[in-house]
């Protein structure tokens, strides 16, 4: 009798071990502290999302997601070459879904983003004439941002206009619309959207050069009596090289413009790179040192990738009254970007989850400042 009593008692604890494992913010029976709730009189805390994400397609991860962030950004799906494939042809069903998604799950949603030189719809390629660019444009950014107003919280206008030394960069926008295409934009998003918050948001615009760029087109935007209400840094940096000292100075200077400070794209990443910054076009040839990590990290990479997080968000905390929002270019280690870029296929770790969703060391030494 005693044993069957033990055999019972034994398979229940298992059951009850497997249900804990299985619950959203625990993992093996231990609770993961939630980085929303954790920052929650700090900053917004967000994520990347992609199709499946936002469609819910696996419970576990929804849930994982709710606990974790209150904001988030789609990876693709809001671009134009996705969001307007032909001329006259919208495709809104994936943002429609994505807005549901935020609204059911008090998820506040940014839309990224109206006007980028890349990821263009097929139609805008090789497009020789000041008056289809005008009316792509014209056209693009009021019926886009018109049909999601109110019902996205914020959009990133414009997406890396600027060169690494200041100067516009050459887009399509640029040779046929000429410099003031940005303030155009701003210009046209406020009067499609009054109710959402816009953004300018580029990468590497901490670095003096490009910030200096950033600020002279914010400026600019100001002057025309046109209304911009943040600067997105998106913050795709390296493990032991985030450069904290620029991110400060950065955050002081777009704030004293009078904009929020965000953090739209964050991640670390750890592998061999010979540049800086998220232009998609750069690539690098694969060779034998290109992915060193395929059987796991390294203890020593991971304690600096902890270190790296735990200085940045510390400087976050410290200026939590300027900055609003820190959003993750995605949710784990698994569907990072980062794996396929600028090399594919190769085995990265920038977030604070690992493939599981479990918390890596980054994460805990982060939660660990509020505690
Ligand atoms: O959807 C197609 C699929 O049908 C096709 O089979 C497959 C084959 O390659 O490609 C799929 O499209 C890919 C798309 O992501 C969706 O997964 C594109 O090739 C790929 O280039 C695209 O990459 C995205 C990249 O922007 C493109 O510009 C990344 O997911 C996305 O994370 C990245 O995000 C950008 C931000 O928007 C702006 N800042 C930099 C950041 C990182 O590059």
């Amino acid at each position: 009798m005693i044993q069957i009593k033990q055999v019972v008692a034994t398979c229940m604890a298992g059951l009850l071990l497997a249900g804990l494992a299985l619950l959203p913010g625990t993992t093996y029976g231990q609770t993961i502290p939630s980085l929303k709730d954790t920052f929650k009189n700090d900053f917004g805390i967000g994520t990347a999302l992609n199709n499946a994400q936002f469609e819910e397609r696996d419970p576990q991860m929804t849930q994982f997601i709710v606990r974790q962030f209150n904001m988030a950004t789609p990876e693709n799906i809001m671009k134009s070459a996705l969001i307007h494939p032909k001329w006259d042809t919208y495709n809104f069903e994936p943002a429609d879904k994505l807005v549901q998604f935020g609204k059911k799950h008090n998820i506040l949603i940014n839309g990224h983003t109206l006007i980028w030189h890349s990821q263009l719809p097929p139609f805008m390629r090789g497009m020789k004439s000041a008056d289809s660019v005008r009316t792509f444009f014209n056209d693009h950014i009021k019926t886009v941002a018109g049909r999601f107003d109110g019902k996205v919280f914020s959009w990133d206008v414009v997406n890396e206009a600027l060169n690494e030394d200041g100067t516009m960069r050459k887009t399509v926008f640029l040779d046929y619309l000429g410099d003031d295409y940005v303030t155009e934009a701003f210009r046209l998003a406020q009067q499609a959207a009054p109710n959402t918050e816009l953004y300018y948001n580029d990468y590497n615009n901490e670095q003096p050069a490009k910030r200096a760029g950033c600020i002279a087109l914010i400026k600019k935007i100001q002057a025309a009596g046109v209304r911009i209400d943040g600067v997105g840094i998106q913050g795709h940096w390296h493990v032991g090289r985030v450069p904290l000292k620029a991110i400060e100075e950065s955050i002081l200077q777009y704030a004293a413009l009078g904009l929020k400070v965000m953090f739209t794209e964050l991640d670390i990443e750890v592998l061999p790179r010979n540049f800086q910054g998220a232009e998609v076009s750069q690539r690098m040839t694969a060779n034998e040192q290109s992915n060193p990590y395929t059987a796991g990290l390294p203890d020593g990479v991971q304690q600096q990738l902890a270190a790296d997080y735990e200085s940045l968000f510390k400087l976050f905390l410290k200026h939590k009254d300027k900055v609003t929002r820190v959003t993750f270019w995605g949710i784990n280690d698994g569907n990072t970007w980062l794996n396929n870029w600028p090399i594919r296929g190769r085995t990265n770790y920038p977030l604070l989850f690992d493939r599981n969703n479990k918390p890596k060391s980054a994460f805990y030494k982060v939660v660990a400042l509020k505690n």
